[in-house]
């Protein structure tokens, strides 16, 4: 209070006019205080009433400023607030993404770091056909949340299907469901032919030679058998050609006896897998994979981006077209990608090539990355400039030297 003040700085409060602060709820938030009113003079006089209202006027003024400045104050803070809780969000819905499949772990954080590594290197290059592109703050945020984001529609993938490795696999590999049923008809074969061994022999005319006869044309067929089912275990995995499909297709034809009923060796939908020609995924799967991007979409447009992030949805759903026309899901081609799902394409492709830790194969050197990369270039899958930019700038050995393992890294 005044006393207080006036013991510590040595003023002497001698006339006071008080009028309190208060705000639109009519809450007190602070106190105009007027000190020593004076004369022409410097006498020190009483404050006049006529003052007052003129004060009164002044106070709330000043209440309207304050208030104005604590709400702009507080809406900056909530606004940062809830920019990183969405924040933390997108990177928890990475997180569950990638929980759900081995082999894309750390996929989605790397490819928004290297397709904002490029952008960068894209706004700062004076040579070249990019040169005069330059991608505003807002613009790089919006990019930044597509890469974010770009595969969130895995989200509604099936397990199976992401992870599948064997043809057979659904939600377990039926591999071993085939082996039990071969194994049935190993028995049933074997029992068909004691059947005729009982036979001979209770109709008193089975000689050495006939029964031996039987039992070797019994271990005959057996062991087809086991081939066979040697044979199907072995299309269970990798390529397959014209030749091992028709065999494949014999062996499904044939048909063993259960309870008076025949069945084939395998149904149609295990043969339609098995008979697959090139990795796992049979067409429908295939297509059920490619619909992730179309998920992604479906996911964000309905989400209420603010007009500067308009185009989130978008960017994330292209990273799967190819500058011919042959990518999906809208088969887009050229300049109908924009220019932000051109990047991320390369920066998707890019890390799915190198990443360090896929449990199917040796991590992939640099070198041969980026000739794959160059192969996309010239058949017009990716867009050439942005290669060219990549593949010349600073940020592959950045990157190679933050997120690759050092016996990959054969170039520069
Ligand atoms: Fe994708
Ligand atoms: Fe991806």
């Amino acid at each position: 209070g005044p006393k207080n003040y006036d013991a510590s700085t040595g003023y002497k409060s001698k006339s006071m006019l008080v009028t309190p602060l208060k705000n639109h709820k009519n809450e007190i938030i602070g106190v105009l205080q007027l000190l020593n009113a004076q004369t022409e003079t410097g006498e020190v006089i009483p404050f006049s009433a006529e003052y007052e209202n003129l004060v009164a006027s002044l106070a709330s003024q000043a209440a309207v400023a304050l208030t104005n400045n604590r709400l702009i104050w507080e809406l900056k803070e909530a606004l940062q607030t809830i920019k990183a809780l969405f924040d933390a969000f997108i990177k928890s819905i990475a997180t569950a993404i990638e929980e759900k499949s081995s082999y894309t772990g750390g996929h989605i954080e790397r490819v928004a770091k290297l397709t904002m590594m490029i952008a960068k290197a894209i706004n700062e290059s004076s040579e070249g056909p990019l040169k005069d592109v330059c991608l505003s703050e807002d613009e790089l945020e919006e990019l930044r949340l597509a890469a974010w984001m770009h595969d969130i529609g895995k989200i509604t993938t099936p397990q199976y299907i992401m992870d599948k490795a064997t043809k057979l696999e659904t939600i377990f590999d039926r591999i071993h469901m085939l082996e039990t049923r071969f194994q049935l008809i190993v028995s049933l074969t074997e029992n068909a032919y004691l059947h005729r061994k009982l036979g001979l022999l209770q109709g008193g005319n089975g000689d050495e030679s006939e029964l031996s006869q039987l039992d070797a044309a019994c271990a005959r067929e057996v062991q087809g058998i086991g081939e066979e089912f040697e044979f199907v275990r072995s299309c269970n995995k990798g390529f397959m050609d014209g030749d091992k499909i028709a065999h494949l297709r014999e062996i499904a034809n044939k048909t063993y006896i259960l309870d008076g009923q025949a069945h084939p060796y395998l149904t149609e939908e295990e043969f339609t897998n098995l008979s697959v020609r090139k990795g796992t995924l049979t067409d429908e799967e295939r297509k059920t994979i490619e619909n992730h991007v179309v998920m992604t979409w479906d996911i964000l447009y309905p989400l209420p981006f603010p007009h500067a992030l308009a185009n989130v949805p978008d960017y994330a759903r292209e990273h799967h077209e190819k500058l011919d026309g042959s990518g999906y899901p809208r088969g887009l081609s050229g300049k109908e990608i924009p220019l932000q799902s051109r990047i991320l394409a390369i920066a998707d492709i890019f890390e799915a090539l190198t990443a360090r830790d896929r449990p199917y194969r040796d991590p992939m050197k640099l070198s041969k990355a980026i000739d794959i990369l160059k192969f996309m270039k010239q058949d017009n899958h990716i867009d050439p400039n942005i290669y060219d930019l990549f593949v010349s700038s600073s940020i592959l050995s950045k990157y190679a030297r933050e997120e690759m393992n050092p016996e990959q890294i054969d170039a520069e």
